[in-house]
């Protein structure tokens, strides 16, 4: 892959001792995995590598323990997990540096598997502390780093390392990186973006940078009633940011000097309560009722949003169009995540979607595998949509 080593560049591993830094920050409950997605997704590297005969030593973080080692936190159940997936064995080591660590490695036949316990449990991690780092190095050969959902985080486990070890992109972080370069890096034209979600407040940065990039920027979920408002439409008791009205305008300004066309919702549907199969109605947006609150998009919105779908031969999507953890109001979500699944399908659209929600919504229209590609990463997904340089993936450019 253009800019970047990858699994391909490395030549002889056998009996090496590789460092594959994964994202293993899984959702737990009862000590058990309840969505293994990542840990499927980071598969391929490890049964490579395993398969080509290198020692493969996991490195990952679980959740974000402040004051050194929590059980809570432990990585030993995602062994086990690992291994689940793998159907392979997965050893495992209470410590990522020293001794135990040590000793651990030291007993690896080639093609052994072994996950070290959480780099969080160390402050140098997350410092990206040079005698951390150093530690942390003085057990591998290579460094493979596959963890593209952590590469947002400059930490020794993410970015240090490869400053030590000859350092390669595993098979997630190459498919990962080159589905992103289809949808903004370089990609075919039209280009649509799909933003949802609650709050303008957390993507400002992001939408900034889209309206620069996109033709057409589809605004839906609780964000677009900030918009609505700052145009002067009532959005009744709506989720609304009105000290963002500036901003939101400031938006828009920049997308139409941009060229770039901002869609809003043109109806709704309204409720009263916000809550499972709440009595509703569909609106114009210019009458949503002073007493309910807007919980989707309609209808008609549906209808021009699938139009924009259907003239963009590339779709970037992320975030609800509605709140569509609550039945009815996941309608819109579907019926727009259906007909991009079914364009990309048909080989006419390059759809990529991910960060925070967009995944559980794309599960929940049953369409995640339709899409071209959807990112298990969340922060960094925003990020890279933000267009901000990400230290994981900057220091594996050659
Ligand atoms: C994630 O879950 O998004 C990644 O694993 C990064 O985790 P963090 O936000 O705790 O750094």
């Amino acid at each position: 892959m253009a800019g970047f080593k990858t699994l391909d560049d490395l030549a002889e591993v056998r009996g090496k001792r590789v460092l594959a830094r994964v994202d293993l920050n899984v959702p737990m409950a009862d000590g058990k995995v309840t969505d293994a997605t990542r840990i499927e997704r980071v598969s391929p590297t490890i049964l490579e590598l395993s398969r080509r005969g290198a020692k493969v030593i996991l490195l990952a973080h679980f959740g974000r323990p402040k004051e050194g080692p929590e059980t809570k936190y432990s990585l030993e159940p995602i062994a086990a997990a690992t291994a689940g997936v793998l159907g392979k064995p997965v050893a495992f080591a209470g410590d990522c540096i020293g001794d135990k660590a040590t000793a651990a490695v030291a007993a690896m036949q080639d093609g052994d598997i072994l996950l070290l316990e959480n780099t969080r449990f160390h402050k140098g991690e997350e410092k990206n502390d040079p005698e951390f780092t150093r530690a942390l190095a003085a057990n591998g050969d290579i460094f493979v780093n596959d963890a593209f959902s952590a590469a947002h985080r400059a930490h020794a486990s993410t970015e240090g390392l490869a400053h030590l070890l000859p350092a390669f992109a595993g098979r997630t972080m190459q498919a990962e990186l080159e589905a992103l370069e289809r949808g903004l890096g370089n990609p075919a034209r039209p280009v649509v973006a799909i933003v949802g979600g609650a709050k303008v407040s957390s993507k400002i940065d992001l939408l900034m940078n889209l309206v620069k990039k996109v033709d057409a920027l589809v605004i839906g979920g609780g964000m677009a009633n900030t918009f609505l408002a700052a145009r002067g439409t009532d959005v009744g008791k709506s989720l609304c940011e009105h000290d963002l009205a500036q901003t939101a305008r400031q938006i828009m300004i920049e997308a139409a000097q941009a060229g770039c066309a901002i869609i809003l919702p043109s109806d709704a549907v309204v409720a009263r309560e916000f809550k499972a199969d709440a009595a509703n109605e569909v609106v114009g947006v210019d009458a949503v009722p002073a007493d309910a609150m807007i919980l989707d998009v309609g209808p008609r919105t549906v209808e021009t949003v699938n139009q924009w779908i259907d003239r963009a031969a590339t779709l970037v999507w992320n975030g609800p169009l509605g709140a569509f953890e609550i039945s009815p109001f996941d309608r819109a979500t579907v019926a727009a995540a259906r007909h991009a699944a079914a364009r990309s399908k048909d080989g006419k659209l390059v759809s990529v979607a991910g960060g925070g929600d967009t995944v559980a919504a794309l599960n929940h229209a049953g369409v995640a595998d339709d899409f071209t590609y959807v990112s298990t990463a969340g922060g960094a997904f925003l990020e890279w949509m933000e267009g901000k340089a990400l230290p994981g993936v900057e220091v594996l450019k050659k």
